[in-house]
């Protein structure tokens, strides 16, 4: 093979950003995390689907440093996240919203935006303290870009607005808002659709492409299964914090342990695994004892 046709093939290649392996992570006697091992590319939107207690938050929680597992790393950008204290995930590209919002309620919309802004910030206690001119003009500069990014997720005319007085579903843009204003190449969102209606879900299905479109690579746990498998090219499925299954949305959708956990063993039974006359999963499933 030429040089030329190598070059070609290497610029033809998926980037790889996040490489997790062998996670493990116990609380107890319960093994949240098993051996869990995946990969996210640039470019992707990353599907993370299970029953309640999968272990999807779990997992999250272990990239973004909140609980350290007990074995395994995850490489991100060069990066071993499970090294990393939590203040210093931000900083190495990896922003996320929580299942469980979290706003400072009692500040204003922008104001959140703002703090999520502050870890791409240069201005030290001494510059806060004084107020000189250069922390003056990067206060304007970040109130500059909070105001984009809540036009960006479609609230900017909530703007002063206290944040709690929002609307559910506005809270999870200005969530989102929030993440994105670290500037993050990875993104990872807990259940964003959590508590909207079928018309918030179409605009944050926007939102999703358009993030992905931009440049940030999406990873999102989701139980709405419609807006995952329309979103998502690739879909990792946990189940008792076990790896079920990895693919494409179509293999996933057919593949008969996922239908199992979902719906139970009778529309597995009945379906045969067939993608014809299996029921997509549609729900969060049951979560029967292990
Ligand atoms: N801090 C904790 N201490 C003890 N057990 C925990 C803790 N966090 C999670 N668990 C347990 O770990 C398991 C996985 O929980 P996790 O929240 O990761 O599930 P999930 O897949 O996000 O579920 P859901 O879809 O309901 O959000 C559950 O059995 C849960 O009760
Ligand atoms: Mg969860």
């Amino acid at each position: 093979m030429s040089y030329a046709a190598v070059n070609e093939y290497a610029r033809s290649m998926p980037e790889l950003l996040l490489v997790a392996n062998k996670l493990n992570k116990r609380f107890g006697g319960l093994q949240a995390l098993s051996d869990v091992s995946f990969s996210i590319c640039k470019g992707d939107i990353y599907g993370l689907i299970g029953p309640n207690g999968a272990g999807k938050t779990t997992l999250f929680n272990c990239l973004t440093s909140l609980y350290a597992p007990e074995s395994g790393n995850c490489n991100f950008m060069g990066h071993q996240l499970t090294r990393l204290q939590p203040h210093e995930i931000a900083k190495v590209g990896l922003a996320r919203t929580f299942q469980n919002i979290r706003l400072f309620a009692s500040l204003s919309v922008i104001e959140n935006v703002m703090i999520g802004r502050h870890v791409r910030s240069r201005a030290g206690v001494f510059g806060a303290i004084t107020r000189n001119r250069a922390t003056r003009e990067e206060e304007a500069a970040i109130e500059h870009r909070a105001l984009q990014l809540l036009d960006y997720v479609g609230i900017a005319d909530r703007a002063n607005d206290v944040a709690g007085a929002l609307p559910y579903g506005d809270q999870r843009r200005l969530e989102i808002a929030r993440a994105l204003a670290t500037d993050p190449v990875l993104l990872a969102l807990d259940e964003p659709a959590a508590g909207m209606n079928a018309s918030e879900t179409l605009g944050l299905r926007r939102l999703i492409e358009k993030i992905r479109d931009d440049g940030v690579t999406v990873l999102l746990i989701e139980h709405d299964m419609k807006l995952v498998m329309g979103l998502c090219n690739r879909v990792l499925v946990l189940d008792y914090g076990k790896v079920l299954a990895e693919g494409r949305p179509s293999e996933i959708q057919r593949n008969p342990k996922v239908i199992e956990a979902y719906l139970g063993l009778g529309a597995a039974a009945a379906s045969g695994g067939n993608p014809d006359t299996a029921a997509a999963p549609t729900g969060p499933g049951p979560k029967s004892a292990p």
